[in-house]
């Protein structure tokens, strides 16, 4: 499964979306702002701050997305991370959020593999996969 353009768009022009995790039996919800795609099956999400959010991940990979307004982009996007505190993926988190905001150090680059998109669209495809 694929992200089409708008949906790559939506999630590079909204300030932020919200991440769900889970390890144990409560699932964990948290807005993230440093949030966009670098391909149309992967999203970079920036660790500056997440403590439960990471616990979760380190236990278990699998998280679950949606745009803040997901009125403009109403779908759920399911995957898998992989998280880098070292090479590419982190030095690029790094530089984009030190030149929005030079004060932060990131911890880690999320990169989110875009698994299952469904539709969260109200009414009768709510809850569908997206073919
Ligand atoms: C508007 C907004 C944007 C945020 N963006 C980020 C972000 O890009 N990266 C990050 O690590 N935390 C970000 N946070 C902080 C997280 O939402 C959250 O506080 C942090 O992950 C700790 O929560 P946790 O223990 O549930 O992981 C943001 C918070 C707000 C309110």
């Amino acid at each position: 499964m694929v992200m089409n353009e708008d949906m790559m768009d939506a999630i590079e022009k909204d300030n932020v979306v919200f991440l769900s995790t889970c390890a144990d039996d409560i699932p964990n919800v948290v807005p993230i702002g440093f949030a966009r795609p670098i391909d149309s099956e992967t999203i970079l999400l920036v660790d500056n701050y997440m403590k439960k959010t990471r616990e979760n991940l380190n236990k278990n990979p699998h998280a679950s997305l949606v745009v803040r307004d997901a009125s403009k982009c109403p779908y759920q996007f399911k995957g898998t991370v992989e998280i880098y505190t070292s090479g590419e993926f982190f030095d690029d988190a790094v530089d984009w959020a030190t030149s929005v905001m030079s004060k932060l150090s990131p911890k880690a680059a999320i990169i989110f593999k875009v698994k299952e998109i469904y539709s969260v669209q109200p009414g009768p495809d709510a809850g569908n996969l997206v073919d």
